[in-house]
């Protein structure tokens, strides 16, 4: 499923929100380096992710130049660095996951410098009856999905957390699977891409 939704949208929505990284860069819970192609090549990164087994797929999918980025063992709320270090944070797919997502935020507030920016692609809550079944189906989805929430206000934390949205877009990944298979995942929609800045 992560491979079709792979090529019918995500990667294309990776490379457009990727492209305009500059400067000093963290990307948080990299996992195995789905984002590590479209890092301009000459971007120097960070990436975290709290399970070090994920170091050596983001190796191989680093295109041979391995020196393009430091790996780090961390979580999102506990980021090992001083404050104000870094231009960017990236976090796709990560902030339905983890813990403490107002911990994670006050950390990615924390080490981003003063007008430094979050570029995130995050699967967020939907409305009306769609955010019903979402809370419904959180439980048992978060027990076989590793963590995820489906249902988390990502959108909104982020704008709590310290930060104006710069640029926000909705979509649904799965609009070109067949029927069955996008009403089936529709609990997972709408994703949101976009940038925001810190005040
Ligand atoms: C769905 S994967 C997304 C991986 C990758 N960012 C992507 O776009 O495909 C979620 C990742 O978040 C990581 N993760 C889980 N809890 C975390 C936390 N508290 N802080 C940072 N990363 C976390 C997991 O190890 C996993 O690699």
């Amino acid at each position: 499923m992560m491979t079709s939704v792979e090529k019918a949208s995500l990667a294309a929505r990776r490379c457009q929100l990727l492209e305009r990284v500059r400067g000093r860069v963290l990307e948080i819970g990299g996992g195995t380096g789905a984002n590590a192609p479209y890092y301009d090549h000459g971007a120097r990164l960070i990436v975290s992710d709290p399970d070090p087994s994920m170091y050596q797929p983001l190796l191989e999918k680093s295109l041979g130049d391995s020196s393009r980025f430091d790996f780090l063992s961390s979580t999102a709320e506990a980021i090992p660095f001083e404050a104000n270090q870094f231009d960017l944070v990236v976090s796709t797919l990560v902030l339905c996951s983890v813990m403490n997502p107002t911990g994670a935020m006050d950390e990615i507030a924390r080490v981003l410098k003063p007008g430094g920016k979050l570029l995130f692609l995050e699967h967020i809550r939907a409305t009306g009856k769609k955010a019903y079944m979402q809370d419904l189906l959180q439980p048992l989805w978060s027990l076989i999905g590793s963590g995820c929430h489906p249902n988390r206000r990502t959108v909104s934390l982020i704008r709590d957390s310290g930060f104006s949205i710069e640029e926000l877009e909705l979509f649904d990944p799965f609009s070109s699977f067949p029927r069955p298979f996008r009403f089936a995942l529709q609990f997972l929609t709408p994703f949101a891409q976009g940038v925001a800045r810190k005040k």
